[in-house]
């Protein structure tokens, strides 16, 4: 299981990349089109929005689970991006779950005009969730039956009232949305089914089974900084009920940026406001990959961090992007609050040798090592994994998970 320890974007996607080579089933559980894993393969950057990161890994099958809902034009775009990649996707190698939810243009309407307060991704997200919740939402499995353009009719009808004469924000054209809907479903279906039996038979028989989480355990609808939070559980129980079947998670990896990032609105209690802050956003090119919207960039947070490791058990960390420190005369790191509830920070040297693209632990500067034991100690879970780059090559591993 990888999990992302702060509020998304911390490497999630590089780290799946990596470990898939040995997995036989890659589950992506909860999020949908809001996610975005960048992944730099073969020099070309690839942004992926659905589709687990094992994607690149021929041996591994690619589930998107029940916990996921999905934009059938955004998923069948990126199908025929890795297909044109050079990936040959069939059923057998890409099974989306039945039971997912449908992500509307309705849905779309509805966040773009209701949810601006909260910096959402505007793509669909918490309203369709509130529909799976509130028991009117329209699975997947409606795209197979052919039932679901009068779903989306009956769908939109529920909400045209809503918005046109209570809420004064007009409305969508519902026909011409099912007509532009309607190639994308058809690409769809013949990936839809169920992936339990596969995924119990494959964990039953000791294969390797990787649970790819997205955005962050701070971003969770229940441990997140609420209501800046997303509208899926981000943390380990997302896995399990979002994936659908019991798998022993005995590797649970948190993906730790070295500092830390939010897009969106909500608190951030070690956000830097000034030009550390913006030299860290150039550095790092912290800019949402699914919205492009500039991240807000601060120092790491360990207290939250710690937070995380309860959360989620964790066995073992990997820490991203420690590269874009170099250059800091001082790194701050939060290491818990005062009784005003603000951070309070231990101070560590910082280091001026570039390391982009180090591979071995000892070629580190003795400052960027004492950094990563700093973490390791804190938080008393192993540092296995450092990323150095954005590329596949560009990672130190000092442990394999
Ligand atoms: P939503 O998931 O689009 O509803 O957005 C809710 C909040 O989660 C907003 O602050 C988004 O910026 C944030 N968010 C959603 N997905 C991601 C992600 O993949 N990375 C980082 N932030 C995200």
């Amino acid at each position: 299981m990888v999990i992302g320890a702060q509020w998304g974007d911390e490497g999630k996607g590089k780290v799946c990349d990596h470990l898939a080579a040995d997995m036989d089933i890659v589950i992506r559980y909860q999020g949908g089109a809001n996610a975005g894993h960048t992944l730099v393969v073969g020099g070309t950057r690839i942004v992926l929005h659905h589709l687990p990161s094992g994607i690149w890994s021929p041996r591994s099958v690619c589930v998107i689970g029940n916990g996921c809902v999905v934009d059938p034009q955004v998923l069948v775009q990126e199908i025929d991006a890795v297909t044109s990649g050079g990936v040959t996707l069939s059923p057998e190698r890409l099974i989306v779950s039945e039971a997912a939810h449908l992500v509307s243009p309705v849905h779309r309407f509805l966040d773009a005009h209701l949810n601006a307060r909260l910096g959402t991704t505007v793509r669909g997200i918490g309203p369709c969730y509130t529909d799976k919740v509130q028991r009117t939402g329209i699975r997947l499995e409606s795209l197979a039956r052919g039932t679901w353009a009068d779903a989306l009719r009956e769908q939109a009808a529920r909400y045209e009232r809503l918005c046109r004469e209570v809420l004064g924000i007009g409305f969508i054209d519902v026909e011409g949305a099912i007509r532009e809907l309607a190639p994308s479903v058809a690409t769809l279906v013949p990936f839809i089914g169920d992936p339990v039996p596969l995924i119990h038979d494959t964990a039953r028989a000791g294969g390797n089974i990787l649970f790819e989480g997205a955005q962050g355990t701070f971003l969770d609808v229940d441990h997140g900084t609420y209501p800046y939070v997303t509208s899926s559980t981000t943390t380990i129980g997302g896995a399990l009920s979002g994936g659908g079947v019991f798998a022993s998670l005995d590797h649970r990896i948190a993906v730790i940026k070295a500092y830390t990032t939010r897009v969106g609105e909500g608190p951030f209690p070690t956000e830097l406001t000034d030009e550390t802050g913006a030299r860290l956003r150039e550095v790092g090119n912290e800019y949402g990959a699914t919205t492009g919207r500039p991240r807000r960039c601060g120092w790491l947070d360990l207290h939250l961090c710690r937070r995380a490791v309860m959360i989620n058990g964790f066995t073992y960390l990997a820490v991203t992007k420690l590269d874009c420190l170099s250059g800091m005369p001082t790194i701050r790191v939060a290491v818990g609050r005062d009784g005003d509830g603000a951070p309070t920070y231990a101070s560590l040297p910082g280091w001026q040798e570039p390391i982009a693209g180090v591979t071995e632990f000892e070629r580190l500067p003795t400052a960027a090592r004492a950094y990563v034991d700093f973490i390791e100690q804190t938080l008393e879970v192993p540092v296995g994994m450092i990323s150095t780059g954005p590329s596949r090559e560009e990672t130190i591993v000092r442990q394999a998970p």
